[in-house]
């Protein structure tokens, strides 16, 4: 495995391959650093002929980034990566280069899109479907056939209601509670969460 990236979600995935024995050749960074990773793990910026049959996770947060990033790799793009103390359901579909971080659940029939990030202790009820590039913050909650499209960042804490869907590349705050469709790209947040204007962040 090699990890691309080596900040503070990188760490965590490094972690979570320790736990799990899976091997780290390294880690990719384009910049100088610091580096929350060992600094002699650096591999140096993206370089396709560096263990070239080696998996690879994309570990950053930005969903942009993340995006962009993946479209550049040549190596293969890993398998799901778990955290050993998440549920996946055994009926739940999860691409390639989704990462699972601790106490995460994701439920029967749900499905997580490529390089998405479901973070720490957030749940995937089950029918729900994650969209590729998205990240779920911590706490988030994703309940039975609620749909969160392709590059959504949901900040931590907040909860889609059943059946309720959030178009691609919206932003929901943390702790809001999304009662009501959202329109792709809509920036969001409040009990209940309200439409925001638009701002320099889109
Ligand atoms: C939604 C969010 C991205 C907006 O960021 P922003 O565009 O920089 O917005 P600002 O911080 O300038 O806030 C603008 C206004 O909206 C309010 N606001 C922002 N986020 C809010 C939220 N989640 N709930 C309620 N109100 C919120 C602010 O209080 C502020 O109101 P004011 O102008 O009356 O003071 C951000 O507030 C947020 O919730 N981020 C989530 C972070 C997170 O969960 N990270 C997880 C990392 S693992």
């Amino acid at each position: 495995m090699i990890l691309y990236g080596g900040g503070d979600h990188a760490l965590g995935l490094w972690e979570i391959c320790q736990l799990r024995g899976i091997v780290v050749k390294g880690f990719f960074d384009d910049g100088e650093g610091p580096f929350a990773l060992p600094k002699e793990a650096h591999l140096g910026a993206y370089d396709p002929t560096i263990y070239p049959e080696e998996p690879i996770i994309v570990a950053i947060t930005d969903n942009t980034i993340r995006r962009n990033l993946s479209l550049r790799i040549k190596h293969p793009i890993a398998p799901p990566l778990v955290h050993p103390h998440a549920y996946v359901a055994p009926s739940a579909t999860l691409e390639n280069g989704v990462v699972v971080l601790a106490g995460a659940v994701i439920h029967s029939q749900s499905y997580i899109g490529a390089h998405a990030i479901i973070n720490s202790g957030a749940i995937v009820e089950h029918f729900a479907r994650i969209g590729a590039f998205t990240h779920l913050s911590p706490g988030v909650i994703a309940a039975c056939r609620s749909e969160v499209g392709e590059g959504c960042f949901i900040g931590t804490g907040a909860i889609i209601v059943p059946h309720v869907s959030v178009g691609e590349g919206c932003i929901v705050g943390a702790g809001s509670l999304v009662l009501h469709k959202l329109p792709p790209f809509t920036r969001a947040w409040g009990h209940p969460a309200k439409s925001q204007a638009e701002s320099p962040l889109l």
